[in-house]
């Protein structure tokens, strides 16, 4: 508790974020009276609370995550959203955000990318004078539509590519292993765009060598199981390739059953592996104890599971600037 305040105050990038997953149940029931929409499975914003208190694991979220993006129909959805992220992030002394979208998560209801995409970009454009904080986007490929689905997206993805830093791959890991996504990759690679890949979630450590030799991602998004394999960590640390970590979400989606805190306290104490600490899905992955779901609820999650100190905390704030796709002159201001 003695930490908390110290960790508000501390100057944080967020680096794994989906902004469909900071949908929260109230902004879910305005943006549904503002459309017409009255197909929710859902009575209310607490009953909508409720669906969203456990999940037994990936698939099960996925679902209650997709199924509720039937509210965003306007450009202005997409902005309140972001802007509804990025004024909560800020008061948690967030000061850089990487915001991941899912392009076919839209574009599969029939909201084109001339409509979702404008909303997303207005709204990090403002976030310097509204909120104070800097932030850029990061178009991922959902694995279980397949490459070909990945490669018609990045083509739509074109006229849009000045505002987008960077590519990944989310969704259902297991069945989906990140080699079907080469040559999409390279062609990203080729449009100037960075990379990254949601792997050692789901599925195992065999996806994490994956990602970085045949997709050559600049980060691994999740990773955390890399444990399984002492070979891969050692490899981790000597490149320096950082792990976006989601300490609420992997507890919550039940990556190491029973085991999510001792496993992140050793990936912490006991290896040298570039770890950043966020959020992945806030609105899904509350954690009461910790104060909700949000960056400083994984902070205060982490410290107490790991036995963090206020220097090693500082390092993972420093961690955050570092593995991040500023500029090396933004890089070094915040760091
Ligand atoms: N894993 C995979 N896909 C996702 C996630 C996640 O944690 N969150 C949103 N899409
Ligand atoms: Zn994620």
């Amino acid at each position: 508790a003695s930490l908390d305040a110290f960790i508000r105050t501390l100057p944080k990038a967020e680096l794994h974020l989906h902004v469909e997953g900071t949908l929260e149940p109230e902004l879910l029931f305005s943006l549904a009276k503002r459309n017409n929409v009255s197909t929710l499975p859902y009575a209310d914003a607490a009953a909508a609370h409720a669906a969203r208190a456990s999940f037994s694991g990936l698939g099960d979220f996925l679902d209650k995550y997709y199924e509720g993006l039937s509210v965003l129909l306007k450009e202005q959805d997409y902005y309140d959203l972001c802007d509804a992220y990025m004024a909560h992030a800020a008061s948690e002394g967030v000061v850089h955000a990487e915001i991941m979208f899912d392009p076919q998560a839209h574009l599969r209801r029939g909201i084109p990318f001339s409509t979702f995409f404008p909303g997303l970009q207005r709204a990090v454009a403002d976030a310097p004078a509204r909120h104070g904080l800097t932030a850029c986007l990061l178009m991922c490929f959902m694995r279980d539509l397949g490459a070909e689905s990945a490669a018609e997206v990045l083509q739509q993805a074109e006229p849009y590519k000045e505002h987008i830093a960077g590519v990944g791959l989310d969704s259902a890991e297991n069945g989906y292993p990140p080699h079907l996504f080469v040559d999409v990759f390279n062609k990203a690679a080729a449009m100037g765009l960075r990379r990254m890949a949601h792997a050692g979630e789901e599925g195992g450590a065999e996806n994490i060598w994956s990602a970085l030799k045949d997709l050559q991602v600049d980060r691994i998004d999740h990773g955390v199981r890399c444990l399984d394999d002492p070979a891969l960590v050692a490899h981790l640390e000597k490149s320096g390739t950082a792990l976006t970590v989601c300490p609420l979400s992997n507890l919550c989606l039940q990556v190491y059953p029973g085991q999510i805190g001792e496993k992140l306290r050793s990936l912490l104490q006991d290896t040298k592996v570039r770890v950043t600490i966020n959020s992945d899905d806030p609105a899904y992955f509350m954690h009461s104890e910790s104060g909700g779901g949000y960056l400083l609820a994984n902070y205060t999650y982490v410290t107490a599971v790991a036995g963090l100190d206020a220097r090693q905390l500082a390092q993972l704030a420093i961690n955050s600037f570092e593995a991040s796709f500023l500029d090396a002159a933004a890089k070094k201001a915040h760091t």
